[in-house]
């Protein structure tokens, strides 16, 4: 058995990590860290839980190591990177979900974060932890940046696109809209019940952390420097992340070429289903599951391409992610422990 461990546990991406963990063959939850919550027992703050945990909450400190093979941090940016130096020196593998250190430019950090990198020294032994990309590179890894939520739906989407001749790459819009657990569980004004009940509204139009992320992958998929716009929007709905990207077609395509295209891009990938032509991504068939879902179309009177992917963002988005990252670092099947479908309804 492998010992992990989850800093950030009372959040709600490490409580889906406990979720998705305690029901995992091959690992033994050893701790689990909340400042608010040290010292109690994890099944009182959280009664879901109960029967499934028996441990205490624990402080945040480099003793962590000491009962952990591996260790998921679930904290948020800034806060993260400042702990992976003392879990590596004691050779404990790390799966960050926070966005340190998914951008390889300590600059491009710098600029969209408005902080200087604090761990320049081992930004470049972190693998970008989208495993339909980087699978090989994640196998080796010691530490695994998890990909942010709208970056998991918007990359896995374009991905395919990004390799062809079929599409102009500088015409990427992604529309893209969120449920509210995507905002964490730290009290925020925008996520009262109140403030985000009955209503849709756009956030972070133009200066969103994500575009970044976004533009790395698919540039660096793409062999040269790509821009996309990206508009996100936050939904009166807990979880799901839907995203809606047009791309302009160079050429005559069909839906039937797109749609055997994308199948054979994906056909190994455990994770990722194409839909049937006509069928457009609905959060519906995949919260609570680590499937993206991607929905195809051509707008052939305005010659657009235009792509649908759904994920959960808690799940695909964070946890689900993190684990079938943490299943290729330890050499065992990719699947393992996230093999169920979603929830519907
Ligand atoms: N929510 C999503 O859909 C999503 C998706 C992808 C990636 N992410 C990323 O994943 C990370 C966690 O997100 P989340 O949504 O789970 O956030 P969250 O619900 O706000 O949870 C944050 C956790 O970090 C702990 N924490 C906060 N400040 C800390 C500090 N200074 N030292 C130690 N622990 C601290 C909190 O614990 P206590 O308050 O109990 O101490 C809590 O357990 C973030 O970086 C986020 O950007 C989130």
């Amino acid at each position: 058995m492998v010992n992990v461990g989850i800093a950030g546990a009372s959040g709600y991406t490490g409580l889906e990590l406990i979720r998705l963990l305690v029901k995992h063959p091959e690992v033994r939850v050893s701790a689990l860290t909340s400042e608010t919550y040290q010292g109690q027992r994890v099944a009182d703050v959280f009664p879901a839980l109960a029967g499934h945990i028996d441990l205490d909450f624990v402080r945040l400190d480099s003793s962590l190591t000491k009962d952990c093979d591996i260790v998921f941090l679930a904290l948020p940016h800034t806060t993260a990177m400042n702990h992976v130096p003392g879990f590596l020196k004691d050779n404990c593998r790390v799966v960050d979900l926070s966005a340190d250190f998914r951008l390889k430019s300590a600059e491009v950090f710098e600029t969209w974060y408005s902080v200087a990198h604090s761990q320049q020294d081992i930004l470049g032994q972190a693998v970008y932890g989208l495993p339909e990309l980087h699978r090989e590179q994640i196998t080796a890894a010691k530490l695994v940046a998890n990909p942010g939520c709208y970056p998991t739906g918007v990359i896995l989407a374009l991905a395919p696109l990004m390799t062809t001749d079929w599409v102009d790459l500088g015409s990427i819009v992604a529309d893209c809209k969120s449920g509210v657990s995507g905002a964490g569980r730290k009290p925020a004004l925008n996520t009262q019940f109140a403030e985000c009940n009955e209503v849709v509204s756009a956030y972070g139009l133009g200066t969103h952390r994500h575009t970044p992320e976004i533009e790395q992958e698919i540039s660096t998929l793409a062999g040269r420097e790509l821009r996309v716009t990206f508009s996100p929007h936050l939904m009166p709905m807990t979880r799901g992340l839907l995203s809606t990207i047009y791309l302009n077609l160079v050429r005559d395509l069909t839906l039937d070429e797109l749609d055997k295209y994308y199948r054979e891009i994906y056909k190994n990938e455990p994770f990722v289903r194409i839909l049937n032509p006509g069928v457009f991504a609905n959060t519906h068939f995949v919260v609570h599951s680590n499937y993206c879902d991607i929905g195809l179309q051509i707008d052939a009177r305005n010659r657009r391409i235009i792509l649908t992917s759904a994920i959960d963002n808690l799940v695909k988005g964070a946890a689900g992610q993190a684990v079938q990252n943490m299943n290729l670092m330890l050499g065992i099947d990719e699947t393992t422990g996230l093999d169920s479908p979603g929830i519907f309804p």
